[in-house]
């Protein structure tokens, strides 16, 4: 089984033809600004080389969790401008996904033009569990690039997903893996085949439910696993201890407590803990020792004893893959764990480490808190897909494009 990459179908040649790029583009936006823009910056050199090649490129991506239905808030229009900035050329935007403006607009595109579609997810079609249904979005999907048109799959963020513009375009038009897919998908396999040893894997992030997959899959084949941020508090729970109004999933107490008997060795929970008496920026704080959370006070960020603790184990390791915020690194007096944490890690890749940072929540940080982005081996841009794979699961956006 094979994947074709996007050298083979530049090879094919695409000057004069559509080329339909699936981008994950789903940036975290305030006020509708852009606040990260990592994802568009990642997707670039995909729609860049295509249309250098004089593709006519049409790029579909989503925003967000519209349901199905227009949401003005969740419009492309602050992305395709920064995807134009970003490119150094004119993107236009389509009004509708595959509806009347899409098609118009297709139509008038000349060799090297780029045109993104509003919002796949605006259309109920792309989520929608029933084939036949996706299947039709698929098929208008096509009609926007033609007979002789090509797929190319570049969001790796959405791989995980079975959806229109994902999967089932895969299944009716010549395809290919975009760079961005290929260079990622070739990352975490490189951290599930025989990676150097000791490999410690950091999690974190606010719902333990979100990771216990993950956590049943590594605990086994790691050396250290670290767990710190929200999800942290139902672990310890699981040991006993009181949390007070720390975020806690009750009904995983016992899955956790599992865990901590079986991978003893492994588990690494912080020992003390910075809380606060609300859930603010400027909220009163101090840092207790992790049986010590007072009543009425929540942890919201690892103390400066885990810190260490945690730094140890990380600078001495030869593999990291990193998934998930120590803290409410966005308050800036909750973020000294996280930083901590990503401070470690960019010490290893120092010290020749291979260091993974899994997307979403966590490549925010990095940037956000001004770390250089070249002390990490790869940031990824699939938070929820990179843990699924590591998770041993199959991406369908990855398998369908198998030949
Ligand atoms: C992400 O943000 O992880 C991807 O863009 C996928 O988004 P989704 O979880 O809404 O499918």
């Amino acid at each position: 089984m094979s994947v074709k990459t996007l050298a083979d179908l530049l090879d094919d040649g695409v000057d004069g033809r559509g080329v339909l790029v699936r981008s994950d583009l789903n940036v975290p936006l305030d006020d509708g600004k852009i606040v990260d823009a990592g994802r568009i910056v990642a997707s670039v050199p995909t729609i860049q080389a295509l249309s250098d090649a004089g593709a006519k490129v049409i790029v579909a991506a989503h925003l967000g969790r519209p349901h199905g239905a227009p949401d003005p808030a969740l419009s492309l229009a602050p992305v395709a401008e920064r995807l134009a900035e970003e490119l150094g050329r004119n993107v236009q935007l389509a009004g509708d996904v595959v509806g009347q403006d899409a098609l118009a607009r297709s139509e008038g595109l000349t060799e090297g033009d780029v045109l993104m579609l509003e919002n796949v997810r605006f259309d109920p079609r792309e989520t929608s569990k029933d084939d036949a249904e996706r299947g039709k979005l698929a098929a208008a999907l096509v009609d926007l690039v033609g007979d002789d048109g090509a797929f190319v799959s570049d969001g790796f963020g959405v791989v995980h997903r079975r959806q229109a513009s994902v999967y089932d375009v895969a299944r009716l038009l010549p395809h290919c893996a975009g760079t961005l897919v290929a260079e990622e998908a070739e990352v975490l396999a490189r951290l599930t085949r025989n990676p150097d040893r000791p490999y410690a894997v950091v999690l974190g992030g606010s719902k333990v439910s979100d990771k216990l997959a993950v956590i049943e899959a590594l605990a086994p084949r790691v050396d250290t696993l670290v767990i710190g941020g929200g999800m942290c508090f139902t672990f310890l729970a699981a040991q006993g201890l009181a949390v007070g109004a720390s975020l806690l999933q009750d009904e995983m107490v016992p899955t956790c407590r599992r865990l901590l008997e079986q991978y003893a060795d492994v588990i690494h929970l912080p020992r003390d803990i910075v809380v606060a008496d609300a859930f603010a920026a400027d909220a009163e704080s101090r840092v207790v020792p992790a049986e010590g959370i007072p009543d009425g006070w929540l942890g919201l960020d690892v103390g400066p004893e885990s810190v260490d603790r945690f730094t140890a184990l990380l600078t001495e390791a030869r593999t990291v893959f990193w998934n998930g915020p120590m803290g409410v690194f966005e308050f800036d007096k909750f973020a000294a764990g996280t930083r901590g944490v990503a401070e470690a890690i960019v010490t290893a890749t120092g010290k020749g480490a291979f260091t993974v940072v899994g997307g979403g929540d966590s490549a925010a940080a990095v940037r956000a808190l001004s770390l250089p982005e070249d002390g990490f081996t790869h940031i990824s841009t699939g938070g929820g897909a990179s843990l699924e794979y590591l998770e041993g699961k199959e991406l369908p956006g990855i398998a369908v494009l198998e030949d």
